[in-house]
């Protein structure tokens, strides 16, 4: 009796087993896969920068969409629905596809499009995935620098094949952070210039880049300690918090609660100046 109710219990183990190292393998597949695609929608862009392009105005005239924006994401597009036929989609230019699965891509094909609009190097492409509600891999691809900020749940976050850390400082005052504006800023502003003021003050320096996706990446990398924003979408955020999340860090919402994709004021840091940060948010 005993001896059967052991064998089932190193049965019920190695099925245990067996379904990590076969997740851990999709994973991996899947891994590679994003960096394939960001590597191909990367090259449009970088093919597209600095040529003429057609512009469309979304919202109003600050929001752009340029047919390099649609183009990358069509190729992108075409690789899912190829590889992945039954999972899920969300992607900026596109909207929902939706379809019964537990997979989830999030897109941005292009996140800087008013840098590259005006001829600024600064622009990424951001693809991460979601299993269920876990956000298990991503990828933003940095396209002039060309380096791919790649993570995987639990496995650590990476630039090209270098592993990549937050930093450890823990003054405000010693701290370099970067923030960004949304399109509607100037009629939806949530405190935004208070903010910006407040840390301006209390920090070493604040930056604006101008793609939220590089901005996890750069805090994710220990280049800057913290960023924020409010406003930002799902495909804004989804890669770049996994990737600043397995590098070390923190990401929360302004009170320091957890946030998903689809939150509208979010805060990463380090870790160690978070609670400086929620503290000087507050005004
Ligand atoms: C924008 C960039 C920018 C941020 C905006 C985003 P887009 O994305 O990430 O840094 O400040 O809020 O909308 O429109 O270039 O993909
Ligand atoms: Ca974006
Ligand atoms: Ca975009």
């Amino acid at each position: 009796m005993k001896c059967a109710f052991k064998e089932r219990k190193i049965a019920e183990f190695n099925v245990v087993i067996l379904i990590f190292i076969f997740t851990e393998k999709v994973i991996k597949i899947m891994i590679n896969d994003i960096l394939e695609i960001s590597k191909i929608a990367g090259e449009i862009l970088r093919y597209g920068f600095g040529k003429q392009f057609q512009i469309e105005y979304k919202t109003n005239e600050k929001n752009l969409v340029t047919e390099i924006d649609k183009k990358s994401e069509k190729e992108i597009l075409k690789f899912i629905k190829k590889k992945y036929p039954t999972h899920a989609i969300l992607t900026e230019e596109t909207g929902e596809i939706k379809k019964d699965s537990e997979y989830l891509w999030v897109i941005d094909p292009l996140d800087g499009t008013t840098n590259f609009a005006h001829g600024l190097p600064i622009f990424s492409v951001s693809i991460g995935v979601i299993k269920k509600d876990e956000i298990i891999a991503g990828v933003v691809y940095d396209v002039m620098q060309n380096i791919f900020y790649s993570a995987e749940k639990g496995s650590g976050a990476f630039a090209n094949q270098q592993k990549i850390n937050v930093s450890k400082n823990d003054d405000l005052g010693l701290g370099v952070l970067v923030t960004g504006f949304p399109y509607d800023v100037a009629d939806n502003p949530d405190k935004a210039f208070e903010r910006f003021e407040s840390l301006t003050r209390k920090a070493r320096a604040v930056r604006r880049l101008g793609s939220a996706a590089i901005d996890f990446c750069y805090v994710a990398k220990g280049v800057f300690d913290g960023f924020w924003e409010v406003s930002l979408h799902p495909w804004d955020i989804c890669a770049g918090k996994l990737i600043a999340e397995e590098a070390g860090g923190i990401v929360t919402d302004f009170d320091g609660n957890e946030i998903d994709i689809y939150s509208k004021r979010i805060l990463v840091s380090n870790k160690e100046i978070h609670q400086q940060l929620i503290d000087g948010l507050k005004v």
